[in-house]
């Protein structure tokens, strides 16, 4: 039976069987043949998803001063059930991912089709044309249970195995340039013995050229801009190996305006990498503390954190939304442990701050089941059955990824609660987390284990039709800053949910003058951080009252009047 990969959009590819596989390789040996004649160096991007389909991209589009070419791109991907589609929608010039940086799919398009300097395969034979292989596979960091990094193990299978297949088809000569954020001692440690070791089986007596240089990309409005006018930091296991990786991304990214910082050794790139994510991650979750502090004592954190921000030297405080999602935050502290352990055996507990950051941003997001129950409650309905809109599943706004995202964690509570769920994103056609809950991203990584009652969320669909999704809601979560969500008019929202709703606010969407008009609706509302809201609730209950007292005065009066006459 034929194999199929689904595409966002439903289309079906089935997966190619062995004399594609012949036909392929014919393909691309024409296709590097001619681009050699052009005097163009053969990249092979491994690994197609958010960063590398991206990165493809930006070498692909790289020009020599005179304007000409001087890349060519095979962006190689594992022909899997999840996966396989990327590769025939890159062959028409189609961006696989969705994302509000027009740039993207312009740039692509432009490259598969009028400078014809990109295209993807499925076969590992392309790497053997390869002058550079650049590494944007997965890592993933695989947690046993809800809140606690510590019990978990840096997943390395999908690494290792690129390792051994990249230096089973090299040439001896190609720089492997390692992107993927690994666990620090990765490239000198698990890398080059690897691929080392193939290499003497192949009777290549010369060492691999391993180079590390990390992502630093921000999918969303500046996504290319993110990988090619950005600074880097690279290094290489030898002198070759480093000076080839600063010569390749002066030649491909914006190193002019953008200097490279070059490190002595791979484990301080890869470390860095690691820091930089769990600096950030730490400064989310030391606010998650002055978020519960702001809602006890009638506080708006939001304005606490805008008011701070304009002292240079604390610009980078931000306000933390549910639960702090994205492939790397929640991951990249755990391999920096795993490897201190795992990679260089040190038995020692030298790691506080950093996996109390990851555990507190892991379960932020179940304290907004909490506000919804309440805010219903307040309203006197059950939580249990009440129907219950979430608004946004990506991880941040204006994006179509959805991994790790608060929503999840929100959408899986709520559910074990009782409640109905409804998602809308305007971004997200699939919500992979749900639909396809038993084996994405893999059997036992559903973060559906930690919960009871999730059977029924493989149903879960998301709903692009906003006005048609909020009718007869209880509630409505405004759980991710999307730009469509920050205008929404109160009045309309009511309008069209057919009634006053319990409204949580998660990420400081709404301003002080919707909140209050929410509360005129007859709606109850809660937030994040946002103490505050009480404050205004009981200045509309006061005036409402004020305006009733005055109107009884006045039916008083004229009653009075009226038997006077
Ligand atoms: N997404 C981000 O915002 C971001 C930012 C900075 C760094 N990073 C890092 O970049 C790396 C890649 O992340 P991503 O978000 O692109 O992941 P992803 O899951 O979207 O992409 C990885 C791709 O590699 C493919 N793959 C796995 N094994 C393969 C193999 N043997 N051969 C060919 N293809 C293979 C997968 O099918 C998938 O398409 C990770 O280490 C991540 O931490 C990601």
């Amino acid at each position: 039976m034929p194999e199929y990969s689904l595409s966002p959009t439903g289309e079906k590819f089935q997966l190619p069987d062995q004399k594609d596989y012949l036909k392929e390789l014919e393909r691309l040996k024409m296709l590097v043949n001619s681009q050699r004649s052009l005097k163009r160096e053969i990249v092979i991007v491994m690994g197609v998803g958010f960063v590398g389909a991206v990165m493809a991209a930006v070498v692909a589009d790289a020009e020599d001063s005179k304007g000409n070419s001087t890349k060519f791109v095979i962006g190689m991907q594992r022909p899997s059930i999840r996966s396989f589609w990327k590769i025939p929608l890159i062959n028409r010039g189609l961006s696989p991912i969705s994302t509000e940086d027009p740039e993207v799919a312009l740039m692509i398009d432009r490259c598969v089709n009028r400078k014809k300097t990109l295209t993807a395969t499925y076969t590992y034979d392309a790497l053997k044309f390869a002058d550079v292989v650049i590494v944007d596979v997965q890592c993933d960091y695989l947690k046993e249970s809800l809140g606690n990094v510590r019990n978990g193990q840096a997943e390395m299978k999908a690494l290792e195995e690129s390792f051994e297949i990249i230096a089973t088809h090299i040439s001896p000569n190609t720089l492997v340039l390692i992107e993927t954020t690994v666990a620090p001692g990765t490239t000198e440690q698990i890398a080059y013995p690897i691929m080392r070791k193939v290499f003497r089986k192949r009777r290549i007596n010369t060492d691999p050229l391993l180079a590390h240089s990390f992502e630093r990309v921000m999918p969303g409005k500046n996504y290319i801009a993110s990988i090619r006018d950005f600074w880097r930091v690279c290094s290489g296991v030898n002198e070759e190996a480093r000076s080839r990786v600063i010569q390749f991304l002066r030649e491909v990214i914006n190193t002019e305006k953008y200097p490279l910082t070059v490190l002595d050794r791979p484990i301080e790139s890869e470390t860095a990498k690691i820091v930089e994510n769990s600096y950030r991650a730490t400064i989310l979750a030391f606010l998650d503390e002055w978020s519960h502090f702001a809602e006890q004592n009638g506080v708006d954190l939001m304005k606490v954190i805008n008011s701070i921000k304009v002292r240079p030297t604390h610009s980078n405080i931000i306000f933390p939304g549910p639960g702090i999602g994205g492939y790397c935050l929640p991951k990249d502290g755990g391999l920096g442990l795993w490897a201190y352990r795992h990679i260089h055996g040190f038995e020692d507990d030298i790691f506080k701050i950093t996996p109390l950051a990851i555990d507190i941003n892991d379960t932020r997001a179940l304290h907004v089941a909490q506000l919804t129950r309440d805010a219903l409650r307040n309203m006197g309905r059950p939580i249990a059955s009440a129907e219950i809109l979430v608004l946004g599943a990506s991880y941040r706004e204006d994006v179509g990824d959805t991994r790790y995202s608060g929503s999840e964690l929100i959408v899986r509570r709520l559910t074990e609660m009782g409640a109905e769920l409804r998602v809308h994103d305007p971004y997200v056609l699939h919500w992979w987390e749900f639909e396809k809950q038993d084996e994405y991203p893999a059997s036992s990584h559903s973060l559906k284990r930690f919960f009871r009652g999730q059977e029924k969320l493989k149903d879960l669909r998301v709903e692009q039709d906003l006005k048609e999704t909020l009718h007869g809601m209880d509630a409505v979560i405004f759980a991710v800053r999307h730009q469509p969500y920050l205008t929404l008019d109160p009045d309309e929202v009511v309008n069209q949910a057919g009634g006053p709703i319990a409204v949580i606010d998660c990420f400081a969407l709404l301003d002080d003058a919707k909140i209050r008009r929410y509360f005129e609706l007859g709606c109850e509302v809660k937030g994040l951080g946002r103490g505050h809201v009480k404050r205004i609730k009981d200045q509309v209950r006061e005036e409402k009252e004020k305006v009733l007292t005055e109107n009884v005065r006045q039916g008083l009066r004229l009653k009075a009047r009226n038997k006077a006459q």
